[in-house]
């Protein structure tokens, strides 16, 4: 899949539907060529027509036309005269920020190495991926830097990192490290982002590439709700089903930094990377720094066809253990039911009413440990609490097996409150600055996880009460964002690395405990999908989506959530009316069929539903089982957008091709009861579709092309949930 053509001074990595292609120029520059549909070839046909600019430094003293300010390039440093964002700068001993990166050398590697600390995508076959190592050398400081590609045989995505190695006797600084730069060579690309807030995750926002220079990024210690680390450029038409799409997704949950550039004369280049606000790294002697790596995603099929490609390579090659493949559990959560009020009692009842309706695994949420009567206190002390459970937790959890469903518990690992036992023995844990009181936030403090101590210390809270109960199920929440980045732990050179070292001891807490307990099915959660990113599903498969459980804003974050992540990834529950966010009333019908199209879970007091509803329930999580293989391991393609419009609509595929789920949605009544038809996608345009509902049959060609109706209902916020079992001809 990879090759290097000596004439063309060109790798090329091709798996039969995609090229990505650069080249050497004049011995020692990388050169962008190509990333896009497979070609043959790529011998310069759409290369910029380079002449003598004003303003252009030229590195070759004998050649006024050749500049780097105007070569598209592969991996661009500082002072080196394209003036254009660096990927990297690195400072040297005496304080200049001057590089001069040069090509090398190259390897060809089977498979696809491990990025050691770091979440990753993997193969698990040495025949499925294949990676190019790019040896660029700094002529100024000896820095040795690595850009790794590699290629799938199965995805259309290739997977980009950088390594910096110092070969020196002195410490070198990074100052910025892009894991990826790319140079594309048009400018009339739209840029849909991701961005939102607590209570209104992954927001798509779209709009045409300009002469500006677009930033996103989080310095908040965490991927963060308000941006996601994730670039997508289309073509101008380019919509869910057709037109072209180059998506960029960093595998990391925290700071990060991606820029979208239009160059002056022409061209647009995306990088994304670590965010040199909060980061800095010095390189001592020998050292080598790894960078999180990215996921580049080309699609000739629109929007969908992007989000199948991470679907896939998300759900097969990223998330792991055991709970990958396995159909995952329709769960019950105290929170919203009970919130801190919590005790063996209430817990019990609820359980073995869960049972009663067919929910498989009941989750202890916040307030299970000593003292926490509310969010002012307790965090850090992973104690049961005597008084709610008099019996003990571990008996709590073999009652709650024993009346028919599994049992699942809530921490906040990464988290201390002052008034806990944790904080008053070791003041110097949280992560503040000496000069000054911390900041709080939910009245809570971070703790400092570049501190081995620290991760040790979660390791063992969380993996005794995991022992002790024989909990199958955590949910691993974390409510607050970091401010005050200093480390008692680090020295002062050092302080730059701490946002990094965070989330390197996270991740290394995250990797023991997931080892540990290979049975456990564990749920990320920061207020909802404050971190839901590609970095946490490496440990964590699946993700609480949004702390907005109202089902019209729920249409709008799954939506949104989608484009990246596949549905078996989303945390998504019914919950009670009026909504605890938005006080809205939506049926219950609505609720399951915005709740389905994710993991199915419920988030209410079900002691006190009236028996319609309990019945409705019922009925619910017995559809959802029967469809949950195709809900869960199916293709999933956008239909209509929820935040363009009244209506919603997406449907599935089962793997095999046998099943579609239809799921349209309607926000306001249509006083006139029209029906909106939507075309299906995925679907085999030869076979023929039975409506379970019905027993109609519809091609799949009429399907696809003409679509299918929903029905006119004289309600606001209605659903309908259509299944089609293909039959045979
Ligand atoms: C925030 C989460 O998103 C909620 O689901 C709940 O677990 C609370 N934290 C508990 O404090």
């Amino acid at each position: 899949m990879i090759r290097y053509e000596e004439q063309e001074k060109a790798f090329y990595l091709d798996n039969g539907r995609i090229t990505y292609c650069f080249g050497i120029v004049k011995g020692q520059y990388l050169e962008s060529r190509y990333f896009g549909r497979k070609i043959r070839r790529c011998r310069g046909s759409a290369r910029p027509w380079y002449f003598d600019r004003g303003f252009c430094s030229n590195p070759d003293p004998e050649d006024k036309i050749f500049s780097l300010d105007t070569l598209p390039q592969e991996y661009p440093c500082m002072n080196q005269g394209d003036f254009r964002q660096p990927a990297f700068v690195l400072q040297t001993p005496d304080g200049r920020r001057v590089s001069r990166l040069v090509y090398r050398d190259y390897t060809i590697l089977p498979g696809k190495p491990p990025l050691a600390g770091l979440p990753a995508v993997y193969a698990e076959q040495p025949g499925e991926a294949e990676t190019l190592a790019v040896r660029l050398e700094d002529r100024v400081s000896g820095a040795q830097v690595r850009l790794y590609y590699t290629i799938f045989r199965d995805y259309d995505a290739i997977c980009r990192h950088v390594e910096v190695e110092n070969p020196g006797n002195e410490s070198l600084w990074l100052e910025r490290l892009m894991a990826m730069s790319l140079d594309l060579p048009r400018r009339d690309y739209d840029l849909v982002t991701l961005s939102g807030s607590h209570l209104q995750e992954k927001m798509p926002h779209r709009r045409p590439v300009s002469s500006d220079t677009v930033l996103l990024e989080s310095s908040r210690g965490a991927s963060s709700p308000q941006q996601t680390p994730c670039v997508i450029l289309t073509d101008p038409n380019t919509d869910e089903a057709s037109g072209q799409v180059w998506a960029v997704n960093f595998i990391y949950s925290g700071d990060f930094q991606a820029t979208v550039q239009a160059g002056q004369y022409g061209g647009v280049r995306v990088q994304m990377g670590m965010n040199p606000l909060t980061f800095g790294w010095e390189l001592a002697p020998g050292q080598r720094f790894v960078s999180p790596e990215c996921v580049l995603v080309y699609s000739a099929e629109g929007l969908n066809g992007m989000s199948g490609v991470f679907h896939r390579l998300y759900r097969q090659r990223l998330c792991r253990g055991l709970w990958r493949d396995r159909l995952r559990p329709v769960l019950l959560n105290s929170w919203e039911a009970f919130l801190f009020s919590i005790d063996e009692e209430k817990c019990l009842a609820l359980a073995k009413q869960a049972a009663e309706l067919g929910i498989e695994l009941f989750v202890l949420d916040d307030g299970w440990f000593r003292n926490r009567i509310d969010d002012r206190r307790a965090l850090g002390d992973w104690t049961e609490d005597p008084d709610k459970f008099p019996h003990g937790l571990a008996r709590l959890a073999d009652q709650v097996r024993a009346a028919g469903v599994a049992f699942g518990i809530w921490f906040e690992p990464e988290m201390v409150s002052y008034d806990s036992d944790l904080y008053r023995s070791h003041p110097d844990w949280i992560i503040r600055s000496p000069a000054c009181d911390p900041i709080l936030s939910r009245y809570q403090l971070v703790l400092d996880l570049s501190r081995p101590e620290v991760c040790d210390y979660l390791v063992e809270s969380v993996a005794r009460v995991l022992r002790r109960t024989g909990a199958s199920y955590v949910k691993w929440d974390m409510n607050r964002h970091i401010t005050d980045l200093g480390s008692a732990w680090l020295p002062a050179g050092r302080q730059r690395e701490l946002s990094h070292r965070y989330m390197l001891g996270l991740y290394r807490v995250l990797d023991q405990l997931t080892g540990q307990f290979p049975e456990v099915l564990f749920e990320g959660c920061s207020s909802g999908g404050g971190r839901f990113d590609a970095g946490m599903l490496y440990y964590m498969p699946q993700t609480w989506a949004s702390d907005n459980t109202d089902a019209v804003c729920r249409m709008q974050i799954q939506y949104g959530t989608s484009l990246l992540f596949p549905p078996v990834t989303m945390g998504s529950h019914v919950s009670a009316v009026p909504n605890h966010q938005t006080g809205r009333t939506t049926p219950l019908s609505t609720r399951f069929a915005v709740a389905m199209a994710g993991n199915l879970g419920y988030e209410m007091d079900i002691r006190t539903l009236s028996e319609e509803d309990r019945a409705e329930l019922r009925q619910q999580i017995a559809r959802y089982k029967a469809l949950r293989q195709t809900l869960q391991q199916g293709s999933f393609y956008r239909l209509l957008d929820p935040c363009r419009g009244n209506d919603a609509a997406w449907n599935f595929v089962s793997q095999d091709g046998s099943q579609v789920i239809v799921c349209q949605y309607r926000v306001s009544a249509d006083p006139l009861r029209r029906t909106t038809a939507v075309p299906l996608q995925g679907l085999d345009p030869e076979a023929v579709y039975r409506r379970q509902s019905d027993g109609a049959l519809f091609g799949g060609d009429e399907l696809m092309y003409a679509g299918l109706s929903d029905h006119p209902v004289r309600q606001d916020f209605t659903s309908l949930v259509t299944v089609l079992d293909r039959v045979e001809a």
